[in-house]
């Protein structure tokens, strides 16, 4: 499989089927893996949202998150086909990544502006829409503080990609601000119990996220939602779906992970080489206990909700 030559492979030296305890690990590198509880943080522990969200920026510019970007692409169809959009809506999508749901409502004639606040992740998006021919406007723009006037939109969507933001609280606001009444908000969020929520966790174990924010998989829960949109929802509807994630093997999955995925790649490369090795092991076991697959490969469901609000 393609390296970048950045971390030495770990397969040979992980020896399976041994799984090493996890123990306490003081650094908080990426500030993406999962608090343990997953309830939210307490209020009056505001943390330093702007460092967070600059270490956040540098864990997804690094690796290759457009390799695995494209494998999620029917997750941003399913969410297409649910919101059923007017051709000719106009559609933001908020942490678009390189651009899962864009291409996706961009494919069923909407006019699509597709931000995230990684530029080079954008550009891979700009690259896959000019090879389909389709017209799509790209702006980088932080999803904390989107750079358009209120109501400008009638359609609003994320990919699992607000759910990362560390200011949760903002980031819905932003969507609700620049829908516009009777415009629609989607969103595709991994739930805390998901195959995803639990890798979270299993990095969290090892790489701490900072004190005071929140598990992104609260976005996968319908207390959260309602709590963050119902005030300005004539009606919010909340499917529970699944994503099969298929690798060639377990092995295969965490070395695409360790190399492409910025979450993943800077939480082995906060950790000393025995840990690393403790940590490929626990996301071994963790795919173990979804794994459907008898074949030695890898099919693993992930389940995510669905969300589709109508804004008052
Ligand atoms: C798991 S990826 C999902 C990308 C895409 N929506 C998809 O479905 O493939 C998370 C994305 O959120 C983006 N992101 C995280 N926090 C952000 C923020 N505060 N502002 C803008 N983009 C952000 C990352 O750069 C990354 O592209």
């Amino acid at each position: 499989m393609p390296h970048d030559g950045l971390i030495e492979p770990l397969r040979i030296l992980a020896g399976f089927p041994t799984y090493s305890k996890p123990k306490e690990n003081k650094m908080t590198m990426t500030a993406l893996s999962e608090p343990a509880a997953g309830s939210p943080a307490p209020e009056s522990a505001e943390p330093d949202f702007t460092a967070i969200k600059s270490k956040q920026n540098a864990a997804w510019s690094s690796g290759d998150y457009a390799k695995v970007g494209v494998t999620l692409q029917i997750t941003g169809e399913e969410l297409a086909e649910a919101l059923n959009p007017a051709p000719g809506s106009s559609v933001l999508d908020v942490a678009a990544g390189n651009g899962n749901a864009t291409l996706a409502f961009a494919r069923r004639w909407c006019d699509v502006t597709s931000t995230d606040y990684v530029e080079a992740l954008l550009e891979c998006g700009r690259r896959r829409a000019e090879a389909e021919r389709l017209d799509v406007a790209f702006r980088t723009a932080d999803a904390e503080d989107l750079p358009f006037r209120d109501a400008s939109f009638d359609a609003v969507v994320s990919t699992f990609g607000v759910m990362f933001t560390p200011n949760q609280r903002k980031s819905a606001a932003e969507m609700i601000r620049t829908c516009r009444s009777g415009g629609k908000i989607g969103m595709a969020n991994w739930t805390p119990e998901s195959f995803i929520g639990s890798l979270f966790k299993t990095l969290g174990k090892r790489v701490p996220p900072p004190a005071g924010v929140n598990s992104p998989a609260l976005w996968g829960t319908q207390a959260w939602i309602e709590e963050q949109f119902s005030a300005e929802a004539q009606d919010i509807t909340m499917k529970l779906k699944s994503f099969n994630f298929r690798y060639r093997s377990p092995e295969h999955f965490i070395e695409f992970f360790r190399v492409f995925y910025g979450p993943v790649r800077k939480a082995f490369m906060a950790l000393d080489k025995g840990e690393q090795i403790a940590l490929y092991n626990d996301i071994h076991a963790t795919i173990q206990r979804f794994n459907v697959a008898t074949d030695g490969t890898m099919i693993v469901p992930s389940e995510y909700a669905e969300i589709v609000i109508t804004k008052r």
